[in-house]
């Protein structure tokens, strides 16, 4: 059936062309933001996290919870939620400590970062004394557990944790999990991803921080991973550093983003007699030159926390003072940050206006999301269509919560919905009202300044279907792969 076409839209957008040029001349003469006086503001400015990593013992001293609290909005166990902490006898699981770490974090606001699921290292006694299909269950068993227990309140697990040798030749490490069979890192994967749909995936190791034989080892392990179809979100570069950074630090993280998957610094600290506080600064520029790099951890708050005994390798000494390395990461956040005043910095308690209302233009067509024919329906299909900023171009993002958002129509009052809830690619996408269903929460990406609008109940991200640039493309859910007809850009117009 061919739809009626729309009256009076030509009229409209010639009526509407002077006012949208007066908009755009407007936001360019915008002032730049102001710089943040923290790095997790400073970081939300491009739509990335600052994150620490703290012991549950440090919890009480009042002079680190508030230090952590004021200057970092990501928070990881550094040994809480591991598999000796976790699972000390089998089947028997132990959460005190994690959770400890996880509440202080969500009651202050913070998302968290889950370390580590499978690693060699930190394994209880009886599992250390398993192997073959006895020990492959077991992981897979704590695996499912584990991620079934913190579902929902997790950004990213370190799902697997150092797999790789440091032989120079990039081959798996030799460990009981990896004698249970090379696939031992997948199985943990889809056991994860069935147990927590929304968390982000993520492979974690050390030395693979410049492009070297290991990384090599561990981006065809990515590579193929995607290829066929293994769910992983995320890799995490640890980062502890000595007093050189590696030249190609940035370019590698490039290429790992260019498999389509989130890259994360995830364990930072860099040995205090080089040049510390411009390595710290590099290291910040190079993730802000990433558009996938969406967040930094420092394992550690104070020199005093740190596990580098002697190294003072983090952003604040002993007494909480700020380091040279904070103001040069924090200068190095706000120069990043605050390039695209367009755009807000959303994803993640960032800072998307709830007042305002946005028209949301397609990257790759240039056309704006649009409820088609004006419908105020329940299941009208949502479209593209040329840019006139009518009401039916409109929306309004409400916060659900955890980081989602509900995206409403000016026209309508009706939500983006993923129709049926379907968790299909090709899906459309439609308005409904409001009924809060995982369907109709959107959490947001950003990708050099656009935004991408991934569906809560399927993980997949909004787009124009086959990259149309015509009036009535369709707009469909379809799984994220970074696509420019995924990628929406912000216009805030009231
Ligand atoms: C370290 C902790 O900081 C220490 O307290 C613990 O004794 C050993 O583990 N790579 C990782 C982290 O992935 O889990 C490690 O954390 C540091 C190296």
């Amino acid at each position: 059936m061919i739809p009626t076409p729309r009256r009076g839209r030509r009229a409209l957008v010639a009526a509407t062309l002077a006012a949208t040029t007066a908009l755009v001349g407007l936001v360019a003469a915008m002032p730049a933001q102001a710089a943040a006086g923290t790095l997790g503001a400073a970081a939300a400015q491009s739509g990335r996290y600052y994150g620490a990593a703290i012991g549950a013992d440090r919890l009480g001293e009042t002079s680190f919870t508030s230090l952590t609290n004021r200057e970092f909005n990501m928070i990881t166990a550094v040994n809480e939620m591991k598999w000796d902490a976790t699972e000390p006898n089998q089947n028997s699981f132990s959460y005190g400590r994690g959770d400890q770490i996880v509440n202080w974090a969500r009651n202050n606001g913070k998302q968290v970062r889950g370390h580590a699921l499978l690693w060699h290292n930190q394994m209880p006694g009886w599992a250390k004394n398993l192997s073959g299909s006895a020990l492959r269950n077991a992981a897979i068993n704590h695996v499912t557990k584990v991620a079934t227990y913190y579902k929902g309140k997790i950004h990213s697990w370190d799902v697997v944790n150092e797999a790789f040798a440091d032989d120079g030749r990039g081959s798996r490490r030799d460990s009981s999990l990896q004698r249970t069979g090379n696939d031992w890192i997948e199985a943990a994967f889809r056991a994860a991803r069935n147990a927590d749909p929304n968390a982000k995936l993520c492979y974690n190791d050390y030395n693979t921080d410049g492009i070297n034989a290991k990384s090599t080892g561990v981006y065809n392990m990515v590579k193929d991973f995607k290829a066929r179809g293994v769910p992983i979100d995320c890799v995490g570069f640890q980062s502890h550093l000595g007093t050189s950074l590696q030249s190609d630090y940035q370019a590698n993280l490039q290429r790992f983003s260019d498999l389509g998957v989130e890259v994360q610094i995830t364990e930072l600290d860099i040995q205090q007699g080089g040049n510390q506080a411009n390595m710290y600064a590099a290291v910040t520029k190079a993730c802000l030159a990433v558009s996938r790099c969406k967040g930094i951890t420092v394992w550690g708050v104070r020199d005093t926390d740190s596990w580098r005994t002697g190294a003072n390798p983090l952003l604040f000494d002993g007494s909480g003072n700020k380091k040279a390395a904070y103001t040069s990461t924090l200068n190095a956040l706000n120069a990043g940050g605050s390039t695209n005043p367009t755009t807000p910095p959303p994803s993640n308690g960032g800072s998307i206006d709830t007042n305002a209302w946005y028209v949301l233009v397609n990257r790759n067509s240039g056309k704006a999301l649009d409820v088609y024919n004006l419908s105020t329906a329940d299941g009208a299909p949502i479209k593209q269509w040329s840019r006139n900023n009518g009401n039916q171009q409109q929306w309004q993002f409400t916060d659900s919560g955890n980081g989602y958002y509900q995206v409403k129509s000016r026209l309508s009052g009706k939500v983006l919905d993923v129709t049926a809830k379907s968790t299909a690619d090709g899906a459309i996408i439609e308005q409904w009202t409001d009924n809060d269903g995982a369907n109709q929460q959107f959490s947001i990406q950003t990708i050099d300044g656009y935004i991408q609008l991934i569906a809560r109940n399927s993980g997949k991200a909004v787009e124009v279907q086959g990259a149309s640039t015509v009036d009535g493309g369709n707009v469909v859910q379809y799984s994220d792969w970074n696509g420019t007809n995924q990628q929406w850009q912000l216009v805030k117009i009231g």
